[in-house]
């Protein structure tokens, strides 16, 4: 007789318990929401600090609920910081829908396995819909594809990994790159450092990669780049890829893509444009003219997560032909084992891509885009660059204030410069020391929060407005708070000589 272990009890999975936990989350997920205005941006604490406060030894005996939620509380009110805040420019991260955050409870509570057709039959459709809809935005063929992925940086290397197995010859996979001549990249100086880390984890190697020169609107430079593809040819080496950038990182210039896809197609190199940024902008009636050429790309990756606003986290790869991921990715093994002939089923994502397990990203990306529609998504990018123009243009007005760079997108980079400093003497070291300070001091202040970028060697202040909550009233007070700041460090730093 085999006595079969007792039932275990002490896992509450139960519906009433999900129910108790779910209302108060979303009590306090309603009650951030109404908050998040008066909040600080962020509260300017140390490591040392948080990691203190959200520490806790993990008990032998689970918490209680009560507990929990205070626990969760703290964590939320105290030790987060808020992207979604309308003070918050910094960096490129999207203010977070509400649909696409109820939306991801939903896709954990389910706890689809996309990896898998089998495992996730209504999540893999849906990410083909989704993935469809945006390689159409783009403008690419019907057999285009692809997936959704954690964010940019992995999308990127996917494109450049599709690239090298198509342009390198055949058996590169099961023999790699030894023996073969060496494969070159060419991008911007501008270029995201995504595309220099896939050039290390695609076996290139990052010296590789070409930083071609910028024009004075911070664009890859035509001729630079065909002299030196040229240059490669000459000197027995294997140009195959140009990686055109969407959007920069730092000042949102758009390369050159009409010329850059001629130049890929005089010369058999995949196109691969960084839209991580930039890419949205094809919702937009008023800007996708910006974006002519980037329907010739053999891949893109662009980030729902920045300017589709929806939460972290969630990129995309698109490829021209879906059969390059195949090619790239697929792999096989007796314990995934099906005849699809037998089953109908569809296609496996994780055969696709470097991830074989692999969330449902999708869902909260393609609730929001049911949610808010394609019209208000595209008018609110043309809203969001307007109000980067609206920056701009108070800064020009300003005598304390300089813009650093053409206005590219939502991107605004700018110095504090008070008016009285002398020409001459070392004024462009002081304020890049200055403009440090002060973006140092604008994050740890909390009413509003940017970033900076460095342009040639000098060290600017950059607001990105990627976020649906920010209005003029924000920017303005970007000034105000950027003056303030910057009058009272001018007055602690600036060197006795001046
Ligand atoms: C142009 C560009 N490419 C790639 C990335 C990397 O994207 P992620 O942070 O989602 O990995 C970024 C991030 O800001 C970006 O701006």
């Amino acid at each position: 007789m085999v006595n079969p272990p007792e039932p275990f009890p002490d896992l509450d999975w139960s519906p009433e318990r999900a129910r108790a936990l779910g209302d108060a989350a979303l009590e306090m997920y309603e009650e951030w929401l109404r908050r998040l205005p008066d909040l600080p941006v962020d509260r300017g604490r140390n490591a040392a600090e948080v990691s203190e406060a959200v520490h806790l030894d993990v008990p032998a005996e689970g918490l209680r609920d009560e507990e929990l939620l205070e626990y969760l509380r703290k964590l939320v009110f105290d030790y987060s910081m808020f992207p979604g805040h309308p003070g918050f420019l910094a960096y490129i991260v999207g203010g977070g829908t509400v649909p696409g955050a109820i939306a991801d409870l939903v896709a954990a509570g389910i706890n689809q396995n996309v990896g898998g057709w089998r495992l996730s039959p209504g999540a893999t459709e849906i990410e083909l819909h989704v993935v469809r809809f945006f390689a159409e935005q783009f403008g690419l063929p019907d057999e285009a594809g692809g997936m959704l992925v954690s964010g940019g940086s992995i999308a990127n290397f996917i494109g450049l990994k599709a690239a090298r197995d198509a342009k390198s010859g055949a058996g590169v996979r099961a023999r790699g790159l030894n023996g073969r001549p060496q494969l070159v990249a060419y991008t911007s100086q501008e270029v995201h450092f995504a595309t220099t880390r896939a050039a290390d984890m695609i076996g290139i190697g990052t010296d590789n990669v070409r930083l071609i020169e910028i024009d004075d609107q911070y664009r890859m430079d035509l001729v630079a780049l065909e002299t030196r593809i040229d240059e490669d040819l000459t000197a027995g080496l294997r140009p195959f890829c140009i990686v055109a950038s969407l959007g920069t990182v730092a000042t949102g210039a758009i390369d050159p893509l009409e010329p850059i896809a001629d130049l890929c197609a005089r010369h058999g190199l995949w196109l691969h444009v960084d839209a991580a940024y930039g890419g949205p902008i094809v919702l937009s009636e008023d800007l996708r003219g910006l974006a002519a050429g980037v329907e010739r790309a053999d891949s893109i990756a662009f980030d729902p997560h920045k300017w589709l606003y929806t939460p972290q986290s969630g990129g995309c790869i698109l490829v021209r032909d879906i059969a390059h991921l195949a090619e790239s990715f697929s792999a096989d093994a007796g314990y995934v084992y099906e005849d699809k002939e037998l089953t109908g089923r569809g296609i496996d994502l994780g055969m696709l891509g470097p991830q074989l397990s692999r969330s449902f990203w999708a869902l909260k990306v393609w609730v929001s885009l049911l949610a808010h529609g394609t019209d208000a998504y595209g008018r609110r990018i043309a809203h969001d660059v307007a109000l980067t123009r609206y920056l701009a243009d108070r800064i020009e007005a300003s005598d304390r204030f300089e813009l650093a760079a053409p206005v590219g997108l939502s991107i605004c980079c700018f110095r504090y410069a008070p008016p009285d400093l002398p020409n001459g003497g070392g004024r462009e070291e002081y304020l890049d020391l200055l403009n440090e300070r002060i973006m140092a001091a604008v994050q740890m202040d909390g009413r509003v929060y940017y970033s900076n970028a460095i342009l040639g060697e000098r060290f600017v202040l950059r607001t990105c407005i990627v976020n649906f909550r920010t209005e003029a009233e924000h920017l303005d007070q970007v000034l105000e708070v950027t003056e303030e700041l910057g009058a009272k460090l001018d007055a602690e730093l600036r060197p006795t000589h001046f």
